[in-house]
């Protein structure tokens, strides 16, 4: 029997507490025109110190769910991508296992930064095809303003928070669901994008501790390089696999970054400006929850019809980057 991983609900969350340039320009040395400019935010999402990465997963997967025909006792398995989990352990996943009564799940995360949704999505189809699970509910989640120093104005105006969640139910006889995939990864580049402290080689109290950055350190222009040439390597990759063509992209839908990394991707892949979805203006980098965010508000949107074909691409600190192709 062949299983194909097709998409039965969407849904996302965000904080309800905005964080506009104009607030940032009286924070650190920075102006609204110099962000626009360079990255295309105007605005993100920030939690509030009671907020975590679980909750918007949670509210997410709700949503999810509810759109998916199926209950949370019927899901096999849980997956969400973060790398700002709730605790070290156990995993944000089986806290929303907790939270949404899916007591017959097995629950895991993954760490994959900001291609978080593209790595747990690829899991979560090869275990789907495998015929060993059914149902998965594939998050992707993150509150990287919890990491963030803000005094810092290369990192403070990038990033915002927020999630998205899919169910995946396994199908027979369809042409929907993920077409192919690729993950890629690159470890000899983890220096440039990371946060060093708070792991085992600077815990808590160590002689390590007080030297060490408990926050996001970015090399911006090296990963800026990197994510122009891993967004068209990725998307190159997945559509040779699939033995499809740029123009059988029908939506574009790509880790929301930075508008300029995004442009240059569409440029690459010769799609026109309504091919590609674009909400960077909003919400900031979410990380793991950019592209189930942008997906869910696309179909929102109507933007999302059934038999669209949908490229999803991202990358992130690793460095990793990858690309779902689906059918939706
Ligand atoms: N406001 C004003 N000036 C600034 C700001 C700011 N907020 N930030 C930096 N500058 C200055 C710099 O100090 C520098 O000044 P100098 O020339 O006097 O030294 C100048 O602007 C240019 O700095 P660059 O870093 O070269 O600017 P660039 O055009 O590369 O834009 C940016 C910076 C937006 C960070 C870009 O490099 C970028 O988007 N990089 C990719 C980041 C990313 O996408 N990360 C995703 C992975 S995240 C994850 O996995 C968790």
């Amino acid at each position: 029997m062949k299983y194909k991983a097709v998409v039965h609900g969407i849904g996302h969350a965000v904080p309800t507490k905005v964080l506009t340039n104009a607030e940032l320009e009286a924070m650190v040395d920075t102006s609204n025109e110099w962000i626009l400019q360079r990255t295309g935010i105007s605005e993100r999402r920030i939690s509030s110190d009671t907020e975590t990465t679980s909750t918007w997963a949670i509210e997410a997967a709700q949503k999810a769910l509810k759109q998916s025909g199926i209950t949370a006792l019927d899901l096999d398995l849980i997956i969400c991508g973060t790398v700002t989990p709730d605790m070290f352990f156990p995993a944000t996943a089986c806290l929303v296992q907790q939270a949404i009564g899916a007591f017959n799940a097995g629950a895991f995360d993954v760490g994959a930064a900001c291609a978080g949704f593209i790595y747990s999505l690829a899991t979560a189809t090869a275990m789907i095809e495998s015929g060993t699970f059914k149902n998965v509910l594939v998050i992707g989640a993150d509150t990287l303003s919890k990491f963030i120093d803000w005094t810092d104005r290369s990192t403070c105006i990038l990033f915002g928070d927020g999630g998205g969640a899919v169910v995946l139910r396994a199908e027979t006889e369809t042409d929907r669901g993920v077409i192919k995939t690729v993950l890629l990864s690159d470890g000899r580049g983890s220096h440039q994008i990371n946060i060093a402290g708070g792991g085992s080689r600077a815990t808590f109290g160590s002689p390590q501790w007080d030297t060490t950055a408990k926050t996001i350190y970015m090399a911006g222009s090296e990963v800026y390089r990197f994510a122009i040439n891993a967004m068209g390597d990725a998307c190159c990759r997945v559509l040779e696999l699939a033995g499809l063509s740029e123009s059988d992209i029908d939506l574009f839908v790509p880790h929301q970054a930075n508008l300029r990394i995004i442009e240059s991707a569409a440029k690459r892949l010769k799609l026109p400006e309504n091919k590609v979805f674009i909400n960077v203006n909003k919400y900031g980098n979410t990380s793991g929850g950019s592209i189930p965010l942008a997906l869910s508000e696309a179909a929102e949107q109507g933007r999302l019809k059934q038999g669209s074909i949908v490229m999803t691409v991202g990358f992130g600190a690793g460095l990793v980057w990858g690309a779902n192709l689906i059918r939706w």
